[in-house]
């Protein structure tokens, strides 16, 4: 029986079969790649990004763990930074799927191993990665390229993570439970995981490097959208000037890409897949912060928060 068949290349099924490997949340399996876990279908992708890529000075690139708020994070930077050339009425994200205006390099740019000639994208060329930090592309680290990373508590991503999964999981495969995808996250086989060292990667990366890497939380993007908004638009290099906070463009964009207003668009209603996989209106679900609450026992949560403990502890990020 096929793995994989998903995966296309003899030579790719043969690689898959030498790494160590899990029971998948999406797929049969999960493979460790190196030190971080990764699904056979994206790792050709992985790879090729990891070869191929050549980063600008000027880039932006997203760094996200998979339901951290990726799709949020990429239509506010697309936004901040294309506001002097459309009106949010007419802004390319009414009409275009945000994950086409802002690929993911590993999962969409060089999935399956193509290798495309990016280098006439008008700067800034705005991309996104799953990559855990010492898995970049040297370019990356060595350009002045800026790095936006978005962390979210380790708890409503694996309860995103896991509706996510479950739900674009092939009818073929035995359903996978909660409890069993709840372990292994604690083990730190999940995508591009374990989590703590990807929040680590970029977590020591911003502290030493400040202007290379901003660390945002998905928590703080929703206390106060603006403020981190403001934090964004400075990384960037396209503060807000006073007329602009004085016409209210902040609270505008913040509002155009709010979860309520971007799950009605039409680009981002049911009906299309992505990667494959995963239909476009599964990329909005609840957005709130605390679900996990609603599906985690008291004794779930306990081992969770020591993971986080042990893992994190001493490092300053407090999540
Ligand atoms: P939930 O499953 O908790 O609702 P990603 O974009 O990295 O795949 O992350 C998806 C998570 O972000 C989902 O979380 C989704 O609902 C939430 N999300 C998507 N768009 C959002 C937005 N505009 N504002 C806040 N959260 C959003």
């Amino acid at each position: 029986e096929d793995d994989e068949p998903d995966v296309q290349s003899q030579e790719m099924k043969k690689f898959l079969k030498s790494l160590p490997r899990e029971r998948g949340w999406l797929n049969r399996y999960q493979y460790l790649y190196g030190d971080f876990w990764v699904s056979g279908f994206a790792l050709t992708g992985v790879i090729s990004f990891q070869q191929n890529f050549q980063a600008k000075d000027s880039d932006v690139i997203l760094a996200t763990l998979p339901k951290s708020g990726t799709t949020w994070l990429k239509a506010i930077v697309y936004s901040i930074i294309n506001r002097k050339i459309c009106s949010l009425d007419n802004s390319p994200l009414n009409t275009t799927n945000v994950h086409d205006l802002v690929p993911f390099l590993d999962c969409k740019v060089y999935l399956n191993g193509q290798n495309p000639d990016l280098s006439g994208i008008p700067p800034p060329r705005v991309f996104t990665t799953h990559v855990p930090y010492p898995s970049l592309p040297e370019s990356i680290k060595s350009t002045t390229c800026r790095i936006v990373y978005l962390c979210r508590n380790p708890f409503d991503s694996f309860v995103s993570l896991w509706h996510f999964h479950t739900r674009a999981r092939p009818k073929d495969l035995e359903p996978i439970s909660l409890e069993d995808c709840f372990d292994m996250f604690c083990a730190g086989a999940s995508g591009f995981g374990p989590f703590w060292d990807h929040f680590l990667g970029f977590w020591k990366e911003s502290l030493k490097n400040p202007k290379k890497v901003l660390f945002l939380t998905y928590e703080d993007m929703q206390m106060d959208n603006k403020l981190q908004m403001k934090r964004l638009a400075d990384f960037l290099g396209y503060p807000f000037v006073e007329n602009e906070e004085k016409e209210g463009i902040i609270d505008k964009i913040s509002k155009f890409c709010s979860f309520e207003s971007m799950r009605e668009l039409q680009p981002n209603k049911s009906g299309n897949k992505r990667g494959g996989h995963f239909d476009v209106s599964s990329f909005f679900r609840k957005g709130e912060v605390g679900d996990w609450m609603n599906y985690l026992t008291p004794s779930m949560a306990d081992r969770l928060k020591k993971v986080v403990d042990e893992k994190l502890g001493g490092s300053g990020l407090n999540l």
